[in-house]
């Protein structure tokens, strides 16, 4: 019986239906509450001060005059900050160190990048509190920081392993020799700049306590990762952390940890005994909360003259905190894209005085990705040949450096299609050609590629007598859709329509999950959820065989099917909702769980990416060089799609993410100061309205049967993974003119 459950997915095909956000009502007016937003009594606020210098020691700090002022409770510096453990190991075995360790605040005179937190303000009020804040004259001892990462090149070392546990390096065959017998070869150095994700929810957390426990409600990607940072931080046992995070306005990888508010809330709140909302300012989100750091990549490509690439290289330098590294996994994805004999890649980092990096949307693949397909094409224009022939005549029949077969893979399929779609044919291979007026007129393409992830979790499922259906699970939904999907995922399994399922997410007191990040959200607690759903129905199907009040007793041999609220075994029928008030008058529950992929043989046994090609097209005005966006079209190959609409709303992001990336997104770095001097964003351009393409997305029909029961891809990042190279590589076609510097703004194009 068990296996007929199992492989009934699409009963009434509630999953993939592009059905809109189940939490959009609430959204939309107001009645989804944000971290700050969360009501309670006596509340008092806190606010920030950061520091003036990037690298340095507090010689003195004179509060006095902000404790006087009006409304200020308290103010809080390294000389009176609880004592926290020193910035270290974690405490928690079963959390990854860098979810997991203390992040201490206010606990040393020592200063390690600009803006960080030097003092915090409590005060009646918010308006009290930053007041006073400016009251406060700190004195420092500064010392010269080191900014510049093309000049420090030489500085660099070898991290152990990249983000996500990647070996920071790979050779297979011999890369130099090949590349140096090679007929056509490519040698391009690409700069990325520092970036930043700012979602519009910027981070903020109230912090309650009561008795030994504390309750934060925070802006949370990750539950458990909070809840175990925090307790590290507090040296409080994880169980006395809870984290309530029900509605996230975006994270973008920027909530993936806990950041200065969380740890400084919950620390004041103790103090204070009494509540603490803390939240960072636009401003200070860009040295507290995370970025993706400024990166040198050296591509090396060499093929024979019918295209055959010989030898692939990739050599990343990126510039990384002093004190704590973070090497994304840049040249990774290089490792499954293409075939060739003789392959390179590395990772080499280089300290530098700012705060410590983060994931940012894509991590690895956003930059790498952009220069990498850049060299495709530089490759493609040398050779004479098609871009899109040029990557099909390297596409490989086996994971290239794994060895092992693809679970799915339609990268070639994904690029035709785009082809046909979006007119290919009408690209006029030589740069400059295609005018209209003063326009040059270009078009790019390149493909995508992303690894399928899947966190460890669990989901619980209960039914009541009134046919309710309730799922819990600390997962999160970041804007993503979540509740959404797993409504649906619900829905089908017990045959009840959406409506019927109530989706609980964003509690650490429900079962634990991966949370969002990654792209490993929806499959993995999409299948936890599944498989929990599965459970049920053996439990019901168990309790209808033998219960004395069942209409089902007895049926015994045959499958049954959950469909139009009824359960159906062999040719009886019975209401759901009168089946569960007959043989469970208070309702039943099951929990599912799912394994860590990497825990998993089909994890080893076949390469799980989910693929894409996009397609760019865009206008440079011949005299100005002003590059506007004109078309984008991405097509998608990423296993089953949970819900069309909302996958194709994180394409449609994550394409506009490769405009950032490719045209407008740079963080600009004094390199006297340390100081992000673009820090809010006026400044820091991203692409609005205005400046998005029209942008159309397609997707393969696909069903990973490797990857998971539901047969999902992660996909919310595989719009960044080279959408920015598309464009990079039509405003080539446009004008013939590389530029190997991100972004491609008028100076560089000139
Ligand atoms: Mo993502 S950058 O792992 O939230």
């Amino acid at each position: 019986m068990t296996e007929t459950m199992e492989n009934r997915s699409s009963e009434n095909g509630l999953v993939g239906q592009s059905i809109a956000r189940i939490d959009g009502p609430l959204k939309v007016t107001g009645r989804a509450t944000y971290a700050y937003e969360h009501a309670v009594n006596g509340a008092a606020y806190g606010y920030i001060l950061g520091a003036a210098i990037a690298k340095g020691r507090i010689v003195e700090i004179d509060s006095r005059k902000a404790e006087q002022a009006p409304g200020v409770l308290h103010v809080m510096t390294h000389r009176n900050a609880p004592a926290q453990p020193e910035f270290g190991p974690a405490v928690t075995p079963t959390v990854p160190e860098v979810f997991s360790r203390a992040r201490p605040m206010l606990n040393s005179d020592r200063v390690r990048f600009h803006d960080e937190p030097v003092a915090l303000v409590l005060a009646e009020t918010f308006e009290a509190a930053r007041a006073a804040a400016a009251l406060i004259d700190v004195r420092y001892e500064e010392e010269r920081g080191a900014f510049d990462l093309p000049a420090r090149l030489a500085d660099a070392y070898a991290p152990r392993r990249t983000n996500a546990g990647f070996e920071t390096d790979s050779a297979v065959g011999d890369f130099d020799r090949a590349f140096a017998a090679a007929s056509v070869t490519v040698d391009a150095t690409y700069r990325t700049p520092y970036e930043h994700h700012n979602p519009m929810e910027p981070h903020a957390t109230l912090a309650v306590w009561s008795g030994d426990e504390v309750t934060v409600y925070t802006s949370a990607q990750t539950l458990a990762n909070f809840q175990a940072g925090l307790a590290s931080t507090l040296s409080i046992p994880r169980e006395h952390v809870r984290t309530v995070s029900p509605f996230i306005g975006g994270g973008f990888g920027s909530k993936l940890i806990v950041h200065a508010d969380t740890v400084l809330a919950a620390l004041a709140a103790r103090v204070l005994r009494r509540p603490v909302k803390v939240a960072l300012t636009r401003q200070q989100m860009f040295a507290n909360a995370g970025h993706r750091a400024e990166m040198v990549q050296r591509v090396r490509l060499g093929a024979e003259r019918d295209g055959r690439l010989t030898s692939i290289g990739h050599v990343v330098w990126s510039a990384t905190s002093g004190f704590e590294e973070f090497c994304e996994q840049t040249a990774v994805f290089g490792r499954s894209l293409y075939a060739a004999p003789n392959r390179l890649t590395r990772h080499q980092l280089v300290p530098v005085d700012l705060n410590r990096g983060e994931w940012m949307r894509s991590p690895g693949e956003a930059p790498g990705m952009l220069a990498f397909e850049s060299a495709m094409d530089e490759l493609a224009e040398k050779l004479g040949l098609d871009p899109i022939e040029l990557r099909i005549r390297n596409e490989p029949t086996a994971d290239p450096e794994q060895g092992v077969p693809f679970s799915t893979r339609n990268l070639v399929a994904c690029m035709q299609e785009g082809a046909r779609r979006f007119g290919w044919e009408r690209r006029n291979p030589a740069p400059g050609r295609i005018r209209e007026d003063r326009k040059l007129i270009g078009y790019g393409m390149a493909a995508a590629i992303r690894p399928n992830y899947i966190g460890a979790g669990t989901a619980r499922v209960a039914i009541d007598a009134n046919g309710r259906v309730t799922a819990q699970l600390d997962m999160t939904d970041i804007g993503t859709g979540t509740y959404t999907i797993l409504a649906q995922i619900a829905a089908e399994s017990l045959g009840v329509p959406v409506a019927a399922v109530k989706v609980e997410l964003g509690d650490s007191r429900f079962p634990r999950t991966a949370g969002s990040g990654g792209s490993w959200g929806a499959a993995s607690a999409g299948s936890a959820l599944h498989h929990a759903c599965n459970a049920l129905r053996e439990r019901i199907m168990a309790a209808s065989r033998t219960s004395d009040r069942s209409p089902l007793r007895g049926a015994n041999d045959v499958a049954p099917s959950f469909a139009d609220g009824k359960v159906r075994v062999g040719n009886r029928s019975v209401s759901l909702t009168d089946l569960i008030a007959r043989i469970a008058p208070d309702g039943i529950a099951a929990t599912g769980s799912v394994a860590a992929a990497r825990d998993t043989e089909s994890y080893r046994a076949y390469s799980q990416h989910s693929y894409g090609a996009h397609f760019a097209e865009v206008a440079v005005d011949g005299d100005t060089g002003e590059i506007r966006m004109r078309r984008m079209l991405s097509v998608i190959g990423a296993g089953r799609i949970l819900n069309a609409r909302t996958a194709r709303s994180q394409i449609l992001g994550g394409m506009t993410w490769g405009i950032g990336a490719a045209l407008m997104e740079e963080a600009v770095l004094d390199p006297r100061s340390g100081h992000f001097v673009n820090h809010d964003l006026a400044e820091y351009h991203v692409p609005v309205n205005g400046d998005v393409a029209e942008m159309e997305v397609v997707f393969l029909e696909e069903f990973d049967d490797k990857a998971n029961p539901l047969g999902a891809k992660g996909l919310g990042e595989l719009g960044v993974c080279g959408s920015g190279a598309a464009i990079a590589n039509a405003v080539y076609n446009a004008t013939g003119v590389r530029v190997r510097e991100f972004p491609i703004t008028l100076d560089r194009l000139l």
